[in-house]
């Protein structure tokens, strides 16, 4: 049975990445942080009890931050393939963390190629690098547009990308990056601005908020939906050789028109709700990124599956039937009953 490491399983990406995993029979073991509060909940539905004996899901305590953790679960479990999906990935934040990023993003990265390379583990590796990297570099990018990093977060990816290309070259590692435009879904992290979006109209609709802060509405990015894009992670490492990826789907759309699709899903006209707040503007901003994924579409015969309207569509009517069902008391029923049974404690 195939083995594989995943950091940042708690995430997103994690949660997608570990159910294609599952689905595909690998054995997957993921990493989670210490917290106080419950942080297992977009992987809570595959939880199943490690007594059993056909379980193949499992989490370890660990933390980019601490090399020997990295450096102990990989020589105990010694996986096939290792994702590194871990990170501090709120661009905004990382202005007011930048030490705390970079410590994650980039020195992380470079604990676990090194965790790798010390414990003699041979697996395939893949990192999450970012269209962040490009910054302000004209669209469209690919594998070949020069980095422009325009935050703390940026830099770090920028590092963590290049010292996978190094530990390829200088160790001969099956070391690839995927370079990610963003992608979204109803998993994503509240704070990001498509969710930020969409469960403000959906708090909007039922009446529990009055109006929208938001800050630069003429960014444009290149919004594709995270479960397409954990699946080209994995064919990355299918490969006889390792290498870099452009992953997006091509088009880009401004915050502006995400913001008025969203609020018409829901019969709503987001000009009587959405005020600019100069509080969400960045130090730096990156304006617009387009992704050009010739290469991913060629080589790993990769598509994108969701366009934007869709993508819309999907994260506001999840967000309507998350509050709605919140409001009938089912969800926190739910959440009480996973703390009682102490699940990943
Ligand atoms: P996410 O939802 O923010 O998840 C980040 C994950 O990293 C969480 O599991 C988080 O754990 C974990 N983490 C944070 N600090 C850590 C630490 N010190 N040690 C170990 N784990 C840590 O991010 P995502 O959207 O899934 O993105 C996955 C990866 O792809 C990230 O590296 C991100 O930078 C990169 N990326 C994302 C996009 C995108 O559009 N989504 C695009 C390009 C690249 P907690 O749950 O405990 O916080
Ligand atoms: N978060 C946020 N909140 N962003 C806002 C807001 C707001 O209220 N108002 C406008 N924006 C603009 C930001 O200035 C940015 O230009 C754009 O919306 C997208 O912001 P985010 O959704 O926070 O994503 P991001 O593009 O900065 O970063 C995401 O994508 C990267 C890949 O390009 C993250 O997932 C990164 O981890 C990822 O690497």
């Amino acid at each position: 049975m195939t083995k594989a490491l995943i950091t940042g399983c708690t995430g997103q990406d994690g949660s997608y990445l570990a159910e294609l995993l599952l689905s595909l029979g690998y054995e997957v073991h993921g990493l989670k942080r210490r917290s106080s509060s419950v942080n297992t909940e977009r992987i809570d539905h595959l939880y199943a009890d490690p007594h059993e004996a056909n379980t193949r899901f499992f989490l370890h305590y660990a933390d980019l931050t601490d090399g020997s953790s990295l450096a102990a679960i990989l020589y105990d479990l010694r996986p096939d393939e290792v994702y590194n999906l871990g990170a501090q990935s709120h661009v905004k934040v990382s202005f007011e963390v930048p030490e705390f990023t970079a410590d994650v993003v980039a020195c992380g990265s470079l604990r676990l190629l090194e965790a790798i390379r010390r414990t003699g583990v041979r697996c395939r590796y893949y990192q999450a690098s970012s269209s962040e990297m490009f910054g302000s570099a004209s669209p469209p990018q690919n594998e070949t547009t020069p980095f422009h990093p325009r935050s703390p977060y940026a830099c770090a990816k920028v590092f963590a990308h290049q010292i996978t290309v190094n530990y390829r070259e200088s160790y001969g590692m099956h070391a690839s990056s995927g370079i990610l435009f963003n992608h979204e879904s109803p998993r994503r992290g509240e704070t990001f601005v498509t969710r930020k979006i969409t469960r403000a109209v959906a708090q909007i609709r039922s009446g529990l908020q009055k109006k929208l802060y938001l800050g630069n509405l003429e960014a444009r990015r290149d919004w594709g939906y995270a479960p397409d894009y954990v699946q080209a992670m994995w064919l990355m490492l299918q490969q006889e050789m390792p290498g870099d990826y452009v992953i997006g789907t091509g088009d880009s759309h401004s915050v502006r028109e995400f913001a008025q699709l969203a609020f018409e899903a829901a019969d709503l006209d987001w000009r009587e709700f959405v005020i600019v707040d100069p509080r969400y503007f960045r130090p730096a901003e990156v304006d617009h990124l387009r992704a050009d994924p010739s290469r991913a579409m060629n080589v790993l015969g990769w598509q994108p599956t969701v366009r934007f309207r869709d993508l819309v569509r999907v994260m506001v009517q999840s967000d309507v039937e998350q509050l709605e069902a919140r409001l009938r008391g089912g969800e926190d029923a739910l959440h009480q009953l996973a703390l009682g049974e102490g699940r990943f404690a």
